[in-house]
């Protein structure tokens, strides 16, 4: 079998302008959300309403301002995971840096543009606009997957609206000579109930759990990305689990970007198990938790992944 196919296996590609057709066009629509959720945490939509001009435009923004010199890009620079706004690098010890990466907070977006990088001069209207659209097309999303669980389209869309919204951005450097080390962001799931995803060329790695190796996605012309998040994770009682996925470093002369946009609850809005979805069969697996909570996780430094800390350990299934 080529690898072409194998990449459709697992990163299906969902029409999303289907959803606005007859009843059953849209159910096998779900259908296929479902699956893509339940086999491999992540799928491709395309005809998503955001236009190709507003991604491009943003990729491009985003590489003129890691092109700007260090100094200002600097002035970003902080360990405080709670700053809007926070410029970082990944230094590989004697490999040098192996990425570059600019957090912002995005939503709502009146209350941090202000924040944001003033250079180049057009970053805070074309990041206004991707991010903006990135998140009408989560909460859009959102609905469609609430919808493959049987809970209603609108379940947690009050919540999931007030919720903040990070963007990140990464920039890889390809790997060279002195700098051959070829993965940039190590193996994660995110915190999100979903994160959206551009890529400007190869280098998403997903774990796929049927042989548990590494897949590449491919860069699929349009296309948008949806990753099932640690939030979904809890919310849907472990039926869908929070993808497993990583970076890696490629070859040849061009810097590798991406644009992740992490759709949240409310820093302190607890996401539990859906009610509909616990039962004798299926009981809680998962405590409530909030972004607060995992952001504590992280300046703790505790290596454990987020996710595993929420597990209830239920005595029946251990041997
Ligand atoms: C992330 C992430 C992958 C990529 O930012 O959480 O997984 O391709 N990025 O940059
Ligand atoms: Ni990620």
């Amino acid at each position: 079998m080529g690898s072409s196919t194998d990449y459709n296996m697992l990163v299906p590609i969902i029409d999303l302008s289907l959803l606005q057709k007859d009843h059953q066009t849209r159910s096998l629509v779900i259908n296929q959300i479902r699956e893509s959720c339940r086999t491999a945490g992540i799928f491709a939509v395309i005809n998503h309403g955001i236009p190709e001009t507003i991604a491009e435009e943003a990729l491009t923004v985003n590489k003129n301002f890691f092109n700007l010199p260090l100094k200002i890009k600097e002035e970003f620079f902080s360990p405080d995971m709670y700053k809007p706004v926070k410029y970082g690098t990944n230094q590989g010890g004697a490999h040098g840096i192996l990425w570059e990466y600019l957090k912002l907070y995005s939503h709502p977006f009146e209350k941090l543009v202000d924040l944001w990088p003033k250079s180049p001069p057009d970053y805070r209207e074309i990041m206004g606009n991707c991010t903006m659209e990135m998140r009408k097309l989560s909460i859009q999303i959102c609905g469609a997957m609430m919808e493959s669980l049987d809970l209603e389209a609108t379940y947690l869309k009050a919540e999931i609206e007030k919720g903040v919204q990070m963007v990140a951005i990464n920039s890889y450097s390809p790997i060279s000579g002195s700098n051959m080390k070829i993965i940039g962001a190590s193996q994660h799931s995110d915190f999100s109930v979903i994160t959206l995803l551009l890529q400007s060329s190869l280098g998403l790695q997903v774990m796929d759990k049927n042989d548990k190796k590494w897949k590449s996605v491919p860069v699929i012309k349009g296309a948008l990305l949806v990753l099932v998040g640690d939030l979904w994770e809890v919310l849907s009682n472990g039926e869908y689990k929070a993808v497993l996925h990583r970076a890696i470093r490629t070859s040849g002369n061009e810097t590798r970007l991406s644009i992740a946009s992490f759709q949240s609850l409310e820093m302190d809005e607890i996401l539990e198990p859906a009610m509909k979805l616990v039962n004798e069969d299926h009981p809680e697996q998962y405590r409530g938790c909030c972004l607060r909570d995992y952001l504590k996780h992280r300046a703790s430094g505790e290596s454990k992944p987020f996710v595993e800390t929420v597990k209830i350990i239920n005595s029946a299934t251990i041997q």
